[in-house]
Formats: structure tokens, C-alpha cells, sequence
């Protein structure tokens, strides 16, 4: 009797604990348009057409539709300093690890 209320309890904790994984899981759609409000000083240089920055003219190169795996690797690096790049290290100085997680969802998400 006893044995088997314990039982019952531990089959109701299991679920509730995966059930509250599930709910917690950050739904894609959510990071891309964190994503998208992380990005916004981004954008202007990163959005521009043609991606040549009007003065100084400088090619920027183009992050839509690029994989989210390499946005978070250039970015980590520019950010720990391990690629150097003045403009870039700047940008990404601040940005923690979910930041980037978010910006490189959005960037991906961006096909035009
Ligand atoms: C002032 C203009 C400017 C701003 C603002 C800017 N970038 Fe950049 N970004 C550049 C330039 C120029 C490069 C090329 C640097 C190099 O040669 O390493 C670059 C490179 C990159 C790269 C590497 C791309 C590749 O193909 O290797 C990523 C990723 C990137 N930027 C993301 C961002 C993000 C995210 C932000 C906002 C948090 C941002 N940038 C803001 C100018 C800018």
C-alpha cells in the first residue's frame, strides 16, 4: 500500500518535470525576434544594398541567409578577440552568449 502510493508520486513528479522541460523549450519564432531587436545597430551597416558603406567606402559582408553556426563562431571570435577587426569587436564586445544565439537565428531567418 504504502510502496505503491510512492510509486504513484514518483510517476506524477517524472511527468511534471518533463512536461516543464517542454514548456520552458524557447520557441524558435521568440529567438528570431529577439534576434531581430538585438540586430537593429546592426543592420545598418550589415543591411545596406549593395553592402559597401556609403563613406568611408568599405565592403560589408552579408549576414542574411548565412548559417547561424558561422554568425556565432565570427562573432564569438570577435568578441574574445581571437579575429580582430576594430568595427566588429566593438559590435560584439557586449553581447553575451544567448545574444548572439538570438542575432545568429535571426540572420538565418532573413532568405531576401
Ligand atoms: C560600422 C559598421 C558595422 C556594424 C555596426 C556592424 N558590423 Fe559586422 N562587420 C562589419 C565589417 C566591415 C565586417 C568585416 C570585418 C572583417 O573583415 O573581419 C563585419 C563582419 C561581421 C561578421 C563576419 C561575417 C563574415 O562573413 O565573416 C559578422 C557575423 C558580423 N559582422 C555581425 C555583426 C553583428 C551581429 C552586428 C551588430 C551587433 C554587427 N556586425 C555590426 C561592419 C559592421
Amino acid at each position: 500500500m504504502h510502496a505503491n502510493l510512492n510509486m504513484k508520486s514518483i510517476v506524477i513528479s517524472i511527468f511534471l518535470i518533463l512536461l516543464i522541460g517542454i514548456l520552458n523549450k524557447p520557441v524558435l519564432a521568440d529567438d528570431i525576434a529577439l534576434g531581430k531587436a538585438k540586430s537593429e545597430t546592426c543592420l545598418g551597416c550589415h543591411a545596406i544594398p549593395g553592402y559597401n558603406n556609403v563613406y568611408p567606402t568599405y565592403k560589408v559582408p552579408k549576414l542574411g541567409g548565412q548559417h547561424a553556426e558561422y554568425i556565432k563562431i565570427a562573432l564569438i571570435s570577435y568578441r574574445d578577440q581571437q579575429r580582430s577587426h576594430n568595427t566588429m569587436h566593438a559590435n560584439a564586445a557586449s553581447l553575451t552568449d544567448e545574444d548572439i544565439d538570438h542575432i545568429a537565428k535571426y540572420f538565418e531567418s532573413i532568405t531576401k
